[in-house]
Protein backbone atom coordinates (compact mmCIF):
# COMPACT_ATOMS: atom_id res chain seq x y z
CA UNK A 1 0.00 0.00 0.00
CA UNK A 2 1.27 3.19 -0.76
CA UNK A 3 1.47 6.15 1.91
CA UNK A 4 -0.83 9.70 0.45
CA UNK A 5 0.17 12.80 1.00
CA UNK A 6 -1.27 15.36 0.87
CA UNK A 7 -0.21 19.26 0.56
CA UNK A 8 -1.99 21.96 1.38
CA UNK A 9 -3.23 25.05 3.24
CA UNK A 10 -5.52 27.57 2.51
CA UNK A 11 -3.63 30.79 1.95
CA UNK A 12 -2.32 31.36 -1.27
CA UNK A 13 1.06 31.10 -2.55
CA UNK A 14 2.50 28.95 0.45
CA UNK A 15 4.44 26.61 -1.92
CA UNK A 16 2.44 23.69 -2.00
CA UNK A 17 2.87 23.06 -5.40
CA UNK A 18 6.70 23.95 -5.51
CA UNK A 19 7.07 21.33 -2.73
CA UNK A 20 4.68 18.70 -4.32
CA UNK A 21 7.49 18.93 -7.51
CA UNK A 22 10.52 19.00 -5.60
CA UNK A 23 9.59 16.16 -2.73
CA UNK A 24 8.58 13.87 -5.44
CA UNK A 25 11.81 14.44 -6.83
CA UNK A 26 13.45 14.24 -3.50
CA UNK A 27 11.64 10.97 -2.95
CA UNK A 28 12.84 9.58 -6.03
CA UNK A 29 16.03 10.00 -5.24
CA UNK A 30 16.20 8.10 -2.39
CA UNK A 31 14.68 5.26 -4.33
CA UNK A 32 11.29 5.48 -3.97
CA UNK A 33 8.52 5.20 -6.64
CA UNK A 34 6.55 7.94 -6.32
CA UNK A 35 2.73 9.20 -8.30
CA UNK A 36 2.44 13.05 -8.28
CA UNK A 37 -1.24 14.02 -9.07
CA UNK A 38 -2.38 17.81 -9.52
CA UNK A 39 -6.09 17.88 -7.89
CA UNK A 40 -5.77 22.27 -8.41
CA UNK A 41 -8.51 23.30 -11.20
CA UNK A 42 -6.09 26.22 -11.95
CA UNK A 43 -3.44 23.24 -12.79
CA UNK A 44 -0.17 25.14 -12.05
CA UNK A 45 1.56 22.18 -11.16
CA UNK A 46 0.65 20.71 -15.18
CA UNK A 47 1.70 23.90 -16.52
CA UNK A 48 4.83 23.55 -15.06
CA UNK A 49 5.49 20.06 -15.49
CA UNK A 50 5.00 20.68 -19.54
CA UNK A 51 1.86 18.73 -19.77
CA UNK A 52 -1.35 21.12 -20.43
CA UNK A 53 -1.70 19.52 -23.66
CA UNK A 54 -1.82 15.46 -22.47
CA UNK A 55 -4.95 13.81 -23.98
CA UNK A 56 -5.95 12.63 -20.71
CA UNK A 57 -6.63 14.33 -17.08
CA UNK A 58 -7.71 13.63 -13.62
CA UNK A 59 -10.92 14.11 -14.68
CA UNK A 60 -11.15 11.49 -16.98
CA UNK A 61 -9.59 9.18 -14.82
CA UNK A 62 -12.43 10.02 -12.18
CA UNK A 63 -15.19 9.48 -15.18
CA UNK A 64 -13.74 6.10 -16.83
CA UNK A 65 -13.72 8.29 -20.18
CA UNK A 66 -9.58 6.58 -20.23
CA UNK A 67 -7.77 4.21 -18.14
CA UNK A 68 -5.11 4.89 -16.00
CA UNK A 69 -2.46 3.12 -17.78
CA UNK A 70 -3.45 6.18 -20.57
CA UNK A 71 -3.61 8.35 -18.21
CA UNK A 72 -0.42 8.42 -16.04
CA UNK A 73 3.04 9.61 -17.22
CA UNK A 74 6.53 9.17 -16.75
CA UNK A 75 8.46 12.12 -16.36
CA UNK A 76 11.81 12.33 -16.97
CA UNK A 77 13.10 13.36 -13.09
CA UNK A 78 11.49 9.00 -12.35
CA UNK A 79 8.00 10.15 -11.27
CA UNK A 80 4.88 9.64 -12.41
CA UNK A 81 2.34 12.07 -12.92
CA UNK A 82 -1.26 12.49 -13.53
CA UNK A 83 -2.25 16.20 -15.22
CA UNK A 84 -4.72 18.06 -13.43
CA UNK A 85 -8.07 19.09 -15.43
CA UNK A 86 -9.92 22.81 -14.80
CA UNK A 87 -12.61 20.80 -14.76
CA UNK A 88 -11.71 18.39 -11.37
CA UNK A 89 -13.94 20.05 -9.30
CA UNK A 90 -17.45 19.15 -11.07
CA UNK A 91 -15.81 15.31 -11.17
CA UNK A 92 -14.39 15.31 -8.10
CA UNK A 93 -15.70 11.91 -6.26
CA UNK A 94 -14.26 10.54 -2.91
CA UNK A 95 -15.42 7.03 -3.36
CA UNK A 96 -14.37 6.87 -6.79
CA UNK A 97 -10.89 8.66 -6.67
CA UNK A 98 -10.22 5.91 -3.32
CA UNK A 99 -10.84 3.25 -5.92
CA UNK A 100 -8.54 5.05 -8.17
CA UNK A 101 -5.81 5.00 -6.10
CA UNK A 102 -6.13 1.74 -4.87
CA UNK A 103 -5.52 0.66 -7.98
CA UNK A 104 -2.34 2.76 -8.40
CA UNK A 105 -1.31 2.01 -4.99
CA UNK A 106 0.44 -1.50 -5.91
CA UNK A 107 2.81 0.04 -7.95
CA UNK A 108 3.96 2.98 -5.78
CA UNK A 109 5.67 3.81 -1.80
CA UNK A 110 4.04 7.11 -2.52
CA UNK A 111 1.29 9.33 -3.69
CA UNK A 112 1.55 12.86 -3.30
CA UNK A 113 -1.47 15.07 -3.96
CA UNK A 114 -1.10 19.16 -4.75
CA UNK A 115 -4.46 20.93 -3.65
CA UNK A 116 -5.76 24.30 -4.56
CA UNK A 117 -6.15 27.38 -1.68
CA UNK A 118 -9.87 27.26 -2.38
CA UNK A 119 -12.09 24.61 -0.08
CA UNK A 120 -13.35 23.42 -3.02
CA UNK A 121 -14.43 19.10 -3.50
CA UNK A 122 -10.86 18.46 -5.01
CA UNK A 123 -9.63 19.34 -1.81
CA UNK A 124 -11.82 17.47 0.51
CA UNK A 125 -11.44 14.72 -1.63
CA UNK A 126 -7.61 14.33 -1.23
CA UNK A 127 -8.04 15.58 2.44
CA UNK A 128 -10.45 11.90 3.01
CA UNK A 129 -7.98 9.39 1.26
CA UNK A 130 -4.51 11.02 2.74
CA UNK A 131 -2.49 9.19 5.28
CA UNK A 132 -1.02 12.54 5.85
CA UNK A 133 -0.94 16.04 5.40
CA UNK A 134 1.95 18.27 4.95
CA UNK A 135 1.35 21.59 6.12
CA UNK A 136 3.56 24.51 4.08
CA UNK A 137 3.85 27.74 6.69
CA UNK A 138 4.78 31.06 6.38
CA UNK A 139 5.54 32.89 9.75
CA UNK A 140 2.49 35.18 8.76
CA UNK A 141 -1.40 35.10 10.81
CA UNK A 142 -2.82 34.11 7.34
CA UNK A 143 -0.70 30.89 6.67
CA UNK A 144 -0.78 29.53 10.20
CA UNK A 145 -4.97 29.86 9.99
CA UNK A 146 -4.74 28.75 6.59
CA UNK A 147 -3.52 25.30 7.82
CA UNK A 148 -5.22 25.37 11.06
CA UNK A 149 -8.55 25.62 9.17
CA UNK A 150 -7.95 22.43 7.55
CA UNK A 151 -6.54 21.13 10.28
CA UNK A 152 -9.95 21.67 12.26
CA UNK A 153 -11.57 19.51 9.24
CA UNK A 154 -10.04 16.54 9.60
CA UNK A 155 -11.36 13.26 10.67
CA UNK A 156 -8.68 11.75 13.44
CA UNK A 157 -5.76 9.18 12.63
CA UNK A 158 -4.31 11.46 10.24
CA UNK A 159 -0.35 12.87 10.21
CA UNK A 160 -0.18 16.43 10.44
CA UNK A 161 3.00 17.44 9.35
CA UNK A 162 4.21 20.96 9.25
CA UNK A 163 7.36 22.52 7.32
CA UNK A 164 8.15 26.48 7.85
CA UNK A 165 8.85 28.14 4.48
CA UNK A 166 11.29 30.95 5.89
CA UNK A 167 12.93 34.58 5.29
CA UNK A 168 15.23 36.05 7.53
CA UNK A 169 11.96 37.26 10.36
CA UNK A 170 11.11 35.46 12.98
CA UNK A 171 7.84 34.79 15.38
CA UNK A 172 8.28 33.42 18.24
CA UNK A 173 4.71 33.15 19.39
CA UNK A 174 3.68 31.77 15.76
CA UNK A 175 6.23 29.40 16.15
CA UNK A 176 4.89 28.25 19.76
CA UNK A 177 1.68 27.98 18.31
CA UNK A 178 2.35 25.99 15.14
CA UNK A 179 4.22 23.34 17.63
CA UNK A 180 1.27 23.21 19.71
CA UNK A 181 -0.93 22.13 16.95
CA UNK A 182 1.07 20.42 14.26
CA UNK A 183 3.82 17.32 14.50
CA UNK A 184 6.69 20.61 13.35
CA UNK A 185 9.35 18.90 10.92
CA UNK A 186 13.35 20.10 12.13
CA UNK A 187 14.30 21.40 8.62
CA UNK A 188 12.89 24.62 6.87
CA UNK A 189 13.21 25.57 3.38
CA UNK A 190 14.29 29.28 3.26
CA UNK A 191 13.78 31.90 0.32
CA UNK A 192 15.83 30.85 -2.73
CA UNK A 193 17.10 32.89 -5.62
CA UNK A 194 17.54 29.21 -7.48
CA UNK A 195 14.03 28.62 -6.92
CA UNK A 196 12.96 31.70 -8.95
CA UNK A 197 15.66 31.46 -11.61
CA UNK A 198 13.94 28.02 -12.30
CA UNK A 199 10.53 29.17 -12.55
CA UNK A 200 10.51 28.57 -16.46
CA UNK A 201 11.96 25.25 -16.06
CA UNK A 202 10.16 21.90 -15.99
CA UNK A 203 13.17 20.62 -14.07
CA UNK A 204 12.87 20.77 -10.36
CA UNK A 205 15.32 22.59 -8.53
CA UNK A 206 17.03 19.77 -7.34
CA UNK A 207 17.96 19.04 -11.04
CA UNK A 208 18.60 22.44 -12.48
CA UNK A 209 20.43 23.49 -9.14
CA UNK A 210 21.88 20.00 -7.76
CA UNK A 211 24.01 21.50 -5.72
CA UNK A 212 22.38 24.48 -3.93
CA UNK A 213 20.86 25.24 -0.35
CA UNK A 214 17.53 24.80 -1.72
CA UNK A 215 18.08 21.27 -3.11
CA UNK A 216 19.51 20.16 0.23
CA UNK A 217 16.63 21.51 2.61
CA UNK A 218 14.19 19.96 0.09
CA UNK A 219 16.44 16.33 0.50
CA UNK A 220 16.49 17.19 3.92
CA UNK A 221 12.60 17.40 4.17
CA UNK A 222 11.95 14.36 1.77
CA UNK A 223 14.14 12.60 4.04
CA UNK A 224 12.48 13.46 7.60
CA UNK A 225 9.12 12.83 6.04
CA UNK A 226 10.14 9.40 4.98
CA UNK A 227 11.42 9.01 8.35
CA UNK A 228 8.32 10.45 10.30
CA UNK A 229 5.76 7.83 7.56
CA UNK A 230 8.85 4.74 8.63
CA UNK A 231 9.52 4.47 4.93
CA UNK A 232 13.25 4.62 5.43
N1 LIG B 1 11.50 28.77 -1.13
C1 LIG B 1 11.10 29.62 -2.09
N2 LIG B 1 11.88 30.67 -2.45
C2 LIG B 1 11.49 31.52 -3.43
N3 LIG B 1 10.35 31.39 -4.13
C3 LIG B 1 9.53 30.37 -3.83
C4 LIG B 1 9.86 29.42 -2.80
N4 LIG B 1 8.87 28.49 -2.75
C5 LIG B 1 7.97 28.86 -3.69
N5 LIG B 1 8.37 29.98 -4.34
C6 LIG B 1 7.64 30.71 -5.38
O1 LIG B 1 6.46 31.24 -4.80
C7 LIG B 1 5.38 31.19 -5.72
C8 LIG B 1 4.21 30.43 -5.11
O2 LIG B 1 4.60 29.07 -4.94
P1 LIG B 1 3.60 27.90 -5.25
O3 LIG B 1 2.89 28.09 -6.55
O4 LIG B 1 4.34 26.64 -5.06
O5 LIG B 1 2.56 28.11 -4.06
P2 LIG B 1 1.13 27.41 -3.88
O6 LIG B 1 0.89 27.27 -2.42
O7 LIG B 1 1.05 26.17 -4.70
O8 LIG B 1 0.17 28.52 -4.50
P3 LIG B 1 -1.41 28.37 -4.78
O9 LIG B 1 -2.07 28.56 -3.46
O10 LIG B 1 -1.69 29.47 -5.75
O11 LIG B 1 -1.63 27.00 -5.34
C9 LIG B 1 5.93 30.55 -7.00
O12 LIG B 1 6.27 31.57 -7.89
C10 LIG B 1 7.17 29.80 -6.52
O13 LIG B 1 8.16 29.69 -7.53
MG1 LIG C 1 -0.40 25.58 -6.08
Amino acid sequence: MSSIITLANLAGGTSKTTTAHNLSVAFTEYGKKVLLIDLDAKGDLTFILGKESARVTIADLLTDKASIDSGVISTPERFDFIPGSSNINNVSQQETFANLLSKCSPKYDLIVLDTPSTPSTALFMALEVSNSILYPIQLTVSSFRGAHRIRSLIKPGIKHLAFLKTDSSRNENLEREIMHDFELLDCEIPMSKELLDNESSSSSVLSSFKNSAISSSYRELGYSILEKLSLI
